[in-house]
């Protein structure tokens, strides 16, 4: 696992009610604002499909939106939400007993199963979402739907095909999965139907008393469209997040942030996170907003005032993008920082585009430790790059348009550095040229004068042999 920022971790409270990085939970809910449309239109595709998808880049808030907004409405709506994480190491058990494992463990705490214990050790999940009249109830009788949330599926990509073992257990999990969404049993247990009657007896063939939500990365749509023969319905209900507009972003802003900020300095806030541009107008990343205000909300306490005014925006703009950026790159070799700001950055410093496998390649030759595939990952997860599938190629970028002031800034002072060093270099190599120059002219000078003496000796002793 990637160590977190230092900012994932901190503690959220009336005075500090901005989360930096880190995505909100269900505790921390009272400081999320401003996605309450989005959290609306999830529940009623939730409610109303077995199968939901939820996409969108990196960082606009697919998480929290699940963690702080849906899952609370619906646990109120008669729903029993399971968090599922599979893990594909070898050592774990299937996916399917994993996930059954997490389903009891969570409807445990909820309520309880009319027909509890019926469920078998190596039931398909289909299987165990249609055992007849076994149906979870809560403590006053209520009947509760359980909702598998898969966030992150996109790990099935990425994670589950490092070796044959995880692209063996993604597979089974992949399959497990296509029965449920589409709620069809296996075509073993359709075989068992014909010669054997406990499995009506068993099964009840028409429920539909559960849901299934996925949440994915944007850049990983393509890989799941590739699911689409087996699970027709992941392309029948999907949901794309946008980014925020200007309004949601005053409200994300003004509503944890109380007496904190006013008005007028939240909407300066909204305008440069979203580039200048007006509010009308504005797109914003929710989670470059949080970060902002976060890190404007300690330089607060740091001044010991009670509200963030202009001027500490005006006086941050720059540092705050910088600490950012410094902070990202802080374990990385130097020549990882070259990559970004060479390879993402346009001469005139623009965001550039760039094919995943050239990236990854020029990681490599960076040396970034221990291996490309993890410091780009990381770089993603730490929100400075995102991945961009576009036409099958899967590109990678910076975050934002406003982080290009910083990296270009980091870009000319490291130029300056290089061109100093290189002439620095050659003024050297030139005054050993010199030096070697002067040495030669010495030495012919010595020699002149070797030959001068020698040459007065010999006609002095020509001379001499003469006179004599
Ligand atoms: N409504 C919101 N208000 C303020 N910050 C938000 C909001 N939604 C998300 N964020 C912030 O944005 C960042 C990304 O959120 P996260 O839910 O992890 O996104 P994703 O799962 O899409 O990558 C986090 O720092 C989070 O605190
Ligand atoms: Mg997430």
């Amino acid at each position: 696992m990637n160590a977190p920022l230092p900012t994932t971790d901190a503690v959220v409270d009336q005075r500090h009610p901005w989360l930096g990085l880190a995505s909100f939970s269900e505790s921390t809910r009272g400081f999320f604002y401003g996605r309450e449309e989005e959290v609306a239109e999830l529940a009623r595709r939730v409610q109303r499909m077995l199968l939901t998808v939820l996409f969108g880049q990196s960082g606009l808030g697919k998480t929290s939106i699940l963690r702080a907004g849906l899952v609370p409405r619906l646990r109120a709506e008669g729903y029993c939400p399971v968090y599922v994480r599979i893990d594909y190491g070898p050592d774990a058990p299937s996916p399917a007993l994993q996930i059954k494992q997490a389903i009891l463990r969570e409807t445990a705490a909820a309520g309880t199963w009319s027909r509890a214990g019926v469920a078998g050790q190596d039931e398909s999940l289909w299987e165990f979402f249609h055992h007849r009249d076994d149906v979870l109830h809560d403590a006053d009788g209520r009947v509760l739907l359980p909702l598998l949330i898969f966030d992150q599926f996109e790990e099935i990509f990425t994670l589950a095909q490092g070796d044959d073992g995880g692209r063996r257990r993604a597979a089974a999990f992949l399959e497990d999965l296509a029965e449920l969404v589409e709620n069809r049993p296996s075509a073993a247990l359709e075989a068992r139907l014909e010669d054997d009657d406990s499995v009506v007896e068993r099964f009840d063939f028409a429920r539909n008393d559960y849901r299934v939500l996925i949440t994915l990365r944007e850049d990983y749509l393509a890989h799941l469209e590739s699911l689409k023969a087996a699970m027709p319905s992941i392309t029948q209900n999907r949901m794309r997040l946008a980014p925020m507009t200007g309004q949601q972003a005053l409200a994300a802003v003004t509503g944890p942030g109380g007496r904190l900020v006013t008005e007028e300095v939240a909407a300066a806030i909204v305008r440069f996170v979203a580039g200048g541009a007006e509010l009308a107008h504005a797109q914003v990343e929710p989670s470059l907003l949080s970060l902002i205000c976060r890190e404007l909300n300690d330089k607060r306490t740091a001044a010991g005032r009670d509200e963030i005014s202009l001027d500490l925006l005006a006086g941050s703009h720059a540092s705050i993008l910088s600490d950012f950026y410094a902070r990202v790159l802080l374990e990385q070799p130097e020549a990882v920082r070259s990559v970004i700001e060479d390879m993402l950055l346009t001469a005139s410093g623009y965001r550039e585009n760039v094919a995943e496998e050239g990236v990854l390649h020029a990681l490599t030759a960076a040396g970034a430790a221990p291996d490309a595939h993890s410091v780009l990952a990381l770089l993603v997860d730490r929100r400075l790059l995102r991945i961009e599938e576009r036409l099958d190629v899967r590109r990678v970028e910076l975050t934002h348009d406003v982080l290009c002031g910083v990296v270009l800034a980091s870009r000319a002072l490291r130029h300056e550095r290089e061109e100093r060093g290189i002439a620095e270099r050659k003024l050297a190599s030139q005054r050993e040229r010199e030096r070697a120059t002067r040495k030669a002219l010495l030495r012919a000078r010595q020699i002149t004068a070797g030959c001068v003496v020698l040459t007065v000796v010999s006609v002095g002793s020509a001379v001499f042999g003469y006179v004599k």
